[in-house]
């Protein structure tokens, strides 16, 4: 991995404009789940122990290139203040007079938060005059935002290209992590993907089947494979346009060795809502009038025995409705046993994407695994191989 350590930088004295990811949950005006601020601490204090001024540049929402208030950074500033146990100043832009002004007056060992860079519509565009003007703030460019790595924005990508660049601590940790899970791992390895739909994770289920040698396949996109494979499934969740692409994943994943684990018996009800009534049923048995919402207690035996018989596991989605009790029984049943696994020293565990680590969070599961990544669409495209631009221009950067 060819990108500069943050603490291979000399910091003492610089400014250090910080990329992080403060895209956190946030309720009338406070922040509900601090992961992402808790996340970045290490680096934040990495860099005022060593003596430098740590400038964080951060985007909330999708405010579209518009000041929209409602999406001002300024609410996060008493959870990050919390978190690091130090104030934070904070500009209300993230460039011009007001941002140079507060960064003139921060003294070595303080944190600035500047203003929303999606304020600016440059910022999406990753136009070259939006990051020059943010690159005057700082000495040195620190992007500790492996969660909004898979954006070529300016904060995230141009920035890279004119400052000395470095990897933060965090991002450090998520390349590490995920490059032990799938780029170079310890096998056999599983990967259980969920969620609704084939369709958003085509990309992701091709590299796969080409990496991992057994792949649990969960959720409302089991039931496509399920329906590809011939089986009534009534009238659940299912992208019937795509029977022909399942059939290739399956047959590509036959011939290249990867086991695909679909489920064997299923959870079913008429209707989708809590504690519906429901029934277990073969995967093959799908009533007409009925939806699968989740896997059944054999199929789970079949993941576990997969996880059991494994050194590493890559886990995205649920497997299934999670959302909706008791459609969570199956994905805490898994994720109880993987992170059992872990816990005995037998499994490498990693998982990632906003739905999975909030079910793995519920079900308790989470604090056991090797590594919960911050990331949800950088998760994703990470899993699909894709070369993330932010992590790319740091490469390119060293
Ligand atoms: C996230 O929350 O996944 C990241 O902060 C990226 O946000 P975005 O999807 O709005 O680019
Ligand atoms: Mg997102």
């Amino acid at each position: 991995m060819g990108w500069t350590k943050l603490l291979d930088r000399d910091l003492s004295g610089k400014r250090v404009l910080t990329r992080v990811d403060l895209n956190v949950p946030v309720e009338d005006g406070r922040v509900t789940d601090a992961t992402r601020i808790e996340r970045i601490a290490a680096t934040v204090q990495a860099i005022t122990d060593a003596g430098g001024k740590a400038i964080l540049l951060a985007h909330f929402g999708r405010p579209k290139g518009q000041r929209v208030e409602a999406m001002s950074l300024r609410q996060v500033v008493p959870a990050l203040q919390e978190v690091l146990g130090q104030s934070v100043a904070f500009a209300p832009d993230c460039i011009g007079p007001e941002a140079e002004a507060a960064v003139a007056a921060m003294k070595d060992g303080e944190v600035l938060l500047l203003e929303n860079t999606r304020f600016h519509p440059g910022e999406e565009k990753n136009d070259p005059e939006l990051a020059a003007e943010m690159a005057k703030l700082g000495d040195v460019y620190c992007n500790d935002a492996f969660s909004a790595a898979h954006r070529a924005h300016a904060s995230t990508e141009g920035l890279a290209r004119l400052l000395p660049s470095c990897a933060g601590l965090l991002m450090a940790e998520e390349l590490e992590a995920l490059e032990k899970a799938l780029g170079n791992p310890e096998r056999p390895t599983v990967a259980i993907v969920g969620g609704a739909k084939v369709s958003t994770k085509l990309d992701l289920l091709s590299n796969l089947i080409e990496k991992v040698d057994t792949l649990v396949i969960g959720g409302g996109m089991a039931n496509t494979f399920l329906a590809a494979a011939g089986f009534d499934v009534g009238k659940s969740l299912c992208e019937h346009d795509l029977l022909d692409t399942a059939r290739e994943i399956a047959a590509k994943a036959a011939k290249g060795g990867c086991t695909i684990l679909l489920p064997r018996d299923v959870v079913v009800a008429r209707e989708f809502k809590a504690h519906a009534e429901t029934e277990t049923v073969t995967a093959e048995a799908c009533p007409a009038d009925a939806m699968i919402l989740d896997a059944g207690p054999d199929s789970v035996a079949h993941v576990e025995m997969a996880l059991e018989g494994a050194k590493t596991l890559v886990w995205n989605g649920p497997l299934g409705a999670f959302e909706i009790p008791p459609f969570d029984t199956a994905t805490n049943a898994a994720a109880l046993r993987a992170a059992e696994l872990t816990r005995e020293g037998k499994l490498i565990s990693v998982a990632g994407g906003g739905d999975t680590v909030a079910a793995l969070n519920t079900s308790g599961a989470a604090k056991d695994f090797t590594y919960v990544s911050t990331a949800g669409g950088a998760f994703l495209e990470w899993m699909e191989g894709k070369t993330l631009p932010g992590v790319k221009a740091l490469e390119e950067a060293a």
